[in-house]
């Protein structure tokens, strides 16, 4: 049997993010403003600390990464790179998948390799505070985790039906000092109106974000700030520590390039962090099928229009170029929590337009079974949100037996799934359904980008 699991030591975890904004031969459209005018600086210093604005606007293709936040990651960093050999054998395929274990972070999840570096960046800043959103849990549960270690509070607006689904995550988040309520909530404005409104509402990330960052700019002592764990770029900035590990561990196992990259996208975040440094590669020359895989119930990129949009329910952010349902869209309540979201980020939004990735949209029905398939082989319980990477993965592999070609499959392996029970027993006992997003439903949540400035092709 190869090896099936690639370290790396210390000293080679990587020193800077990759950023990929300055290698698109076409560069992505910048936020604006509602009457059109591009976002500045100054006009996001309420929400985001300026050094993290300023990663944000970055035109580098490298960024240092501080010594202080290298120390914090070595608790679960560099991440190994694994190899399916069960899942191989099962499917009998010449495939070679290789997975990158971001379930092995204390929270479980790839999110803290963004949570650790925003709040190191806010308390460098002199900030006291962070809120922020959460859907699964897993960015809750990482800001929690890393505003612990750097010292600041952190609070935390959790989408009611994954509050419901996954009440040990609010424990979780308490362990490492987060507060945790149920969003819409009634501690903001935003969120009492959408409760009178809507009282059995199931809740969205749209939601959430807009009640997080309400109560951050009403702050008037200015020492509280939002973080944000998906879309944003320095949030992708920082991810991209995945794909540069990856790209090492490949090399140590005797791997060129790899044929197929897999990873599931929410807001887009563990997606361009495995995949970024890869789609380099591609820019110049490599031939690399990269696919972000998302839900049937939330078909983003697969439905969507490219259009600006807010990036919250109660537009309260910029807004941004990227693929979208509409900012008021509240998904169907999957047990993928995390990719439950109505927009992409605009750096993968970007990458799609230029035709470098190749998005899939999967049903739950088929990512549960792939979950099943891959916990009875390869052992471990993936996250819901993980599991349509999972099904992705299976169908190349499936794919390249009936071709008979030897791939080499690379998946991000986002997070596990030891707080997503009640999905799985659900599923087990035969009462989930098959869920496509119909046309129409696409067509009515998208009127609320009417009277939005549009984007000029
Ligand atoms: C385990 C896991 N994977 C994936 C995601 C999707 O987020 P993103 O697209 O930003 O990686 C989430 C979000 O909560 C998650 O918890």
């Amino acid at each position: 049997m190869a090896d099936i699991k690639v370290y790396l030591s210390e000293k080679d975890i990587p020193r800077k993010w990759y950023n990929i904004v300055p290698d698109f031969a076409n560069k992505p459209k910048p936020p604006i403003t509602p009457d059109g005018k591009p976002m500045t600086p100054d006009m996001l210093a309420p929400v985001f600390p300026m050094n993290l604005i300023e990663q944000e606007a970055s035109q580098k293709r490298w960024i240092d990464i501080p010594e202080e936040i290298i120390e914090i990651l070595y608790r679960w960093r560099p991440s190994p790179l694994r190899r399916a050999c069960y899942l191989e054998k099962y499917l009998k395929t010449p495939a070679r998948i290789y997975y990158k274990d971001e379930s092995l972070s204390p929270p479980g999840s790839h999110k803290p390799n963004t949570a650790v570096a925003q709040a190191w960046y806010n308390k460098q800043f002199g900030i006291k505070k962070l809120t922020t959103e959460t859907g699964a849990g897993q960015w809750g549960s990482a800001l929690s985790f890393a505003c612990n270690l750097v010292g600041l509070e952190c609070k935390v607006y959790m989408v009611r039906i994954s509050y419901d689904q996954k009440p040990l995550r609010k424990t979780m988040m308490g362990i490492w000092g987060g507060e945790c309520v149920p969003s819409p909530s009634d501690q903001t404005v935003f969120g009492r109106k959408v409760l009178k409104d809507t009282p059995d509402t199931p809740g969205s990330l749209g939601i959430a974000i807009s009640e997080a960052i309400e109560e951050a700019v009403s702050d008037k002592s200015g020492k509280t700030r939002y973080a944000l764990g998906s879309v944003l770029n320095h949030v992708m900035l920082h991810q991209t520590i995945i794909g540069l590990e990856a790209k090492k561990q490949l090399k140590a196992a005797g791997e060129k390039t790899p044929d197929v990259i897999i990873g599931c996208a929410g807001g887009g975040s563990n997606f361009a962090g495995l995949s970024f440094p890869f789609v380099y590669e591609k820019i110049n020359g490599a031939n690399i099928t990269i696919i972000p895989t998302e839900p049937t119930a939330c078909p983003t990129l697969t439905k969507g229009p490219f259009a600006y949009d807010y990036g919250d329910t109660a537009c309260m952010t910029p807004l941004l170029a990227m693929f979208t349902l509409g900012h008021g869209f509240v998904p169907p309540p999957i047990h993928a929590g995390g990719l439950r979201y109505h927009g992409m980020a605009p750096l993968v939004s970007h990458a799609v337009r230029e035709g470098l990735l190749e998005p899939r949209a999967f049903d739950q029905i088929k990512c549960y079974k792939a979950a099943l398939t891959w916990a009875r082989t390869e052992g471990a319980i993936c996250a819901p949100e993980t599991s349509h990477a999972v099904a992705c993965a299976i169908e190349e592999a499936e794919k390249a037996r009936e071709e008979g070609k030897e791939k080499v499959i690379l998946m991000n392996y986002s997070g596990h799934g030891l707080l997503d029970m009640g999905g799985y027993k659900k599923f087990l006992d035969g009462e989930l359904i098959e869920y496509r997003l119909p046309a129409s439903e696409v067509s009515k949540s998208l009127e609320c980008l009417k009277g939005l400035p549009k984007i000029n092709n």
